[in-house]
């Protein structure tokens, strides 16, 4: 199951000096195209969902075949969440499956970018989940042309980028030193004076947002400067986009046959940019350099006293609503036993995405007020275990 921790993942990166790509998708044609690619190439990944783009597809939906994708893989995958709307929104992402994050507050002043980044931080980290923040505005809208978005860039500075860091415990910082999302009309300027600052100051992975549209060289100087992950979708759309218009002027009709080959199309882009970034051939070396993302197990058998069994099933109907959205709780399990006479007679099983949630869960306001009023004094007699399957 090589779903692994996104921190080591480009922690390796780093100090290796190449960059992963986190490829956004937006069907199952993209993840199976981006999948066939890092194959190929032996090459890490990160599956990207952009917030942006759920009005195109149902995330819920999207994100078992993701997981799937990823746990049936032989290289190692992270699955992150892109530019995501709130804290709310990340809670929902890292409870469906991300192992990594990104709440997107640039646009806002610099304080309030780090109280809610702060915010998110504490939490994701509460889920083992690594947290991405972005310090100055990167323009334009992923698959649209720049120009029809000309929103002013903002710099990161040095300084401010420090203090962001430090304020809020980031894993990685996106920075805005050039690029646009979206398609160009001719490359961007980099300021990689700025870049190479920024990397020298603050020693940690850096990432690249607007991937879209870059020179070969430019990617070059960008991972020579700490980048080491690249946001990269316009043109995956773009290749999609070109096979469905080639199958229609070939006088193709119908979803499968205008669809035909737009994996395949997608997969080629992918590999390109991997074999640039130098992320092709390195699978091994990450997977040996990184902690396996494995869900925990939460199990509680217990027996009730002083409950009748509507009042049992009341108790445990509030405990599915209140723990199941508590951050790092992607279900909650309650079961009672086929036979009567069973020594212990219901369960809780919940699913905690990493180990980290136990003490999270543990100590969190809404646990701590189901379990003192509701749970603790019906279910004196209980057994708990934290446990991870052992394959
Ligand atoms: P492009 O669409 O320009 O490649 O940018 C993608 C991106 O930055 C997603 O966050």
């Amino acid at each position: 199951m090589p779903i692994v921790n996104m921190k080591h993942m480009l922690q390796h990166a780093y100090d290796n000096r190449y960059a992963v790509g986190a490829f956004d998708l937006v069907s199952l044609d993209f993840l199976e195209g981006i999948m066939k690619a890092a194959e190929h190439c032996q090459s890490p990944v990160i599956l990207s969902l952009a917030e942006s783009h759920f009005d195109h597809f149902d995330f819920d939906l999207m994100m078992p075949a993701v997981e799937a994708a990823a746990k049936r893989a032989q290289v190692p995958v992270a699955i992150h969440l892109d530019h995501g709307a709130s804290l709310s929104s990340a809670i929902h992402a890292i409870n469906q499956g991300c192992n990594g994050v990104m709440v997107d507050a640039s646009h806002a002043p610099l304080p309030d970018n780090i109280r809610l980044t702060r915010e998110i931080v504490e939490m994701a980290h509460g889920c083992g989940v690594a947290v991405e923040g972005e310090l100055g505005y990167v323009p334009g809208v992923e698959g649209e042309d720049a120009e029809r978005h000309p929103g002013a860039i903002s710099y990161t500075s040095v300084e401010d980028a420090k203090h962001y860091v430090t304020e809020t415990g980031i894993d990685f910082l996106a920075v805005s030193i050039g690029t646009v999302h979206g398609r160009m009309r001719g490359e961007p300027r980099l300021d990689l004076d700025r870049l190479e600052q920024i990397n020298k100051a603050l020693g940690i992975p850096l990432v690249i947002h607007g991937g879209t549209g870059l020179s070969d060289e430019q990617f070059g100087h960008l991972i020579a400067n700490g980048v080491c992950k690249i946001n990269y979708y316009t043109a995956l759309a773009d290749a999609a986009g070109a096979r469905i218009t080639d199958n229609a002027m070939q006088g193709q009709a119908g979803y499968t046959a205008l669809t035909d080959g737009t994996s395949d199309a997608i997969a080629r882009e992918v590999e390109r940019c991997m074999r640039l970034w130098g992320s092709a051939g390195a699978a091994d070396a990450v997977l040996a350099a990184s902690e396996p993302w494995l869900p925990v197990e939460h199990l509680i058998i217990y027996n009730v006293q002083g409950l009748d069994e509507d009042e049992t099933r009341a108790m445990m109907a509030e405990g599915r609503r209140v723990l199941g959205s508590i951050p790092g709780v992607r279900e909650v399990i309650t079961g009672k036993a086929v036979k009567d006479d069973a020594d212990y007679r219901y369960a809780w099983v919940m699913h905690f995405c990493h180990e980290a949630v136990i003490d999270s869960f543990r100590n969190h306001p809404d646990h701590v007020a189901f379990a003192d009023n509701l749970f603790r004094p019906v279910a004196a007699g209980r057994i708990s275990i934290d446990y991870q399957s052992l394959k």
